[in-house]
Order: structure tokens, then C-alpha cells, then sequence
């Protein structure tokens, strides 16, 4: 269920309990968005900020948060795991926030860019972002040329051929300044090796939005392969390399807009 007006095209709800398995991102890259502000306890308006994986990073660092989830279950989680914090959750969309004006040091996205209208997400972000505020888009990318990686790749375009992260992998320079709203933007890239247990990174598989999408009716025969393929490995643990990826620009002020 979704508690948005009309449905979502990126629909979370079968993803959401295993979710909270995925990797956190890299401490330096929330490090280095969180310095952004330049003060101590900013104010962060969170977009699409689901399970709170951000959230959670970002209220460890003094963050003041406004949480924006349009998916029930992905909100009830992220509430769940952030009871107690400085956080405030709400309905809405990263096309409408519903969230004050102009009232924002940073807007985040964590892996949630993709899933809006961007052009219509960065105009929202540049309504509710204070003067000279940053919007930040992130994502953990896996090193795909990691050998175990490169083969996991290979059992799932076996199944899909034209399989593809669309515009999760994408340069998103372009469509932020093509909005004429924000500075030039700087890219953030950050490393980080995730030693994880693999009933986890398994489980983490079945919350693969883009895997979903594109698999259909095939999606569980690809989890069962990835399954077979990482279990044969015989250890309890591995070692799956990330790399925290990122877009940050200072919003304009409203004379010097395109
Ligand atoms: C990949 S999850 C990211 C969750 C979390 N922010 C993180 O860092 O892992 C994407 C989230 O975006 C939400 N979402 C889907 N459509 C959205 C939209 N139009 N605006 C904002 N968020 C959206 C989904 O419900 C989901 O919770």
C-alpha cells in the first residue's frame, strides 16, 4: 500500500522487509554532506527516505531531519528505526514534498533520485532548500568488476539480456544543470568494503527494485540462481566491494536562476 494520491511508478512494498539488509553508505561520503551546512545540528529534509538508511546516518551526525516517504511500508520501518531521533517522517513525494519553504540547509536523496520526475524533484528541492542550501543525491554502486560480482552480473543478463540500471548509474550533472536552479555540481565518490554475512546479502537481494522491474515473472529463478551461485562459495561471510557515488550542488539564489 501507498499512501500517495496516485500510484507510484516505483512501488516499494514487497521490497521493504528485506530492505534494511542493504549496505550502509560509506561514512565519509554522509560525512562530507553533513559538513556541507557548515553548522552544527542542520536541517535535513530526507526525500524518499524510506527504511531510513540515510536517516539514520544523518541523525548519528547531529542532523535535525525531516523524513519524505510516500511507501507505508517502507515508512513504518523507517519510523521504526529512528524512534527517539530528531526526525519528523512524512507523506509526500520528492515532486511535492509538502515541506516549508525555504527552510532546508540540505535536501537528501538517498538512492531515491531515480525513483522521481527529476526535473520536478529538483525544482521542489530548490523551493525548500534556505539560501545558498545543497541538494545531494547518492548512491552505493557495487564494484561490478569485482570477480564475484562480474559473475553475479553474468547469471542475471543470462537471464535478462538487456538488463541495465538506468538512471541509478547515470551522470546526473546534466539533467541539475539543465534546471538552471543550482551551481555547477561537484561529484562525491567515496569507497568502502562491506564484509557481509551472506544469509543477509542474499536477503538483500530480494529488495532490488531494479532487478524487480526487469526481471517480472523471472525475478525469483534469478534469486534462486544468485542463491545456488554464492552458497557454493561454502563461506558464511563476504567481502562485496561499494562505492558511494554522488551528485552535490548549491541551490541558486532566485535572481541568478535560469
Ligand atoms: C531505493 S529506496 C531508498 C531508501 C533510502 N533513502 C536509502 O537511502 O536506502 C527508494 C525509496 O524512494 C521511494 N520513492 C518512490 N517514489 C518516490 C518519489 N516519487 N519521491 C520520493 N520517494 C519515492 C520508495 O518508496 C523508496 O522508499
Amino acid at each position: 500500500m501507498t499512501s500517495a494520491n496516485k500510484p507510484l511508478e516505483w512501488d516499494y512494498t514487497k521490497l521493504a522487509a528485506t530492505y534494511t539488509q542493504r549496505p550502509p553508505y560509506a561514512p565519509r561520503a554522509v560525512d562530507r554532506i553533513v559538513e556541507l551546512a557548515g553548522r552544527p545540528a542542520p536541517r535535513v529534509a530526507d526525500i524518499g527516505a524510506g527504511n531510513a538508511h540515510l536517516t539514520v546516518d544523518l541523525l548519528a551526525r547531529g542532523c535535525v531531519v525531516d523524513a519524505v516517504e510516500p511507501n507505508d511500508a517502507m515508512r513504518e520501518i523507517g519510523v521504526e528505526r529512528t524512534r527517539g531521533g530528531e526526525v519528523t517522517w512524512h507523506v509526500g513525494i520528492g515532486e511535492d514534498t509538502g515541506l516549508a519553504s525555504a527552510a532546508y540547509d540540505i535536501v537528501t536523496f538517498g538512492s531515491s533520485f531515480a525513483t522521481t520526475d527529476r526535473p520536478l524533484a529538483l525544482r521542489e528541492t530548490a523551493r525548500i532548500l534556505r539560501p545558498g542550501g545543497w541538494f545531494v543525491c547518492v548512491w552505493n554502486h557495487r564494484d561490478l568488476e569485482d570477480p564475484l560480482q562480474a559473475e553475479i552480473e553474468g547469471l542475471i543478463r543470462a537471464r535478462i539480456p538487456d538488463y541495465g540500471y538506468g538512471a541509478r548509474r547515470e551522470d546526473q550533472a546534466p539533467v541539475i544543470e539543465e534546471s538552471g536552479l543550482y551551481g555547477t555540481p561537484t561529484v562525491l565518490r567515496e569507497p568502502v568494503l562491506h564484509r557481509v554475512p551472506v544469509a543477509d546479502w542474499l536477503a538483500a537481494w530480494r529488495s532490488h527494485g531494479i532487478l524487480e522491474r526487469q526481471a517480472g515473472e523471472q525475478f525469483d529463478a534469478i534469486l534462486a540462481d544468485i542463491d545456488r551461485h554464492v552458497e557454493a562459495l561454502g563461506v558464511d561471510e563476504i567481502d562485496v566491494p561499494y562505492v558511494t557515488v554522488g551528485w552535490i550542488a548549491a541551490v541558486r539564489d532566485a535572481g541568478e536562476r535560469r
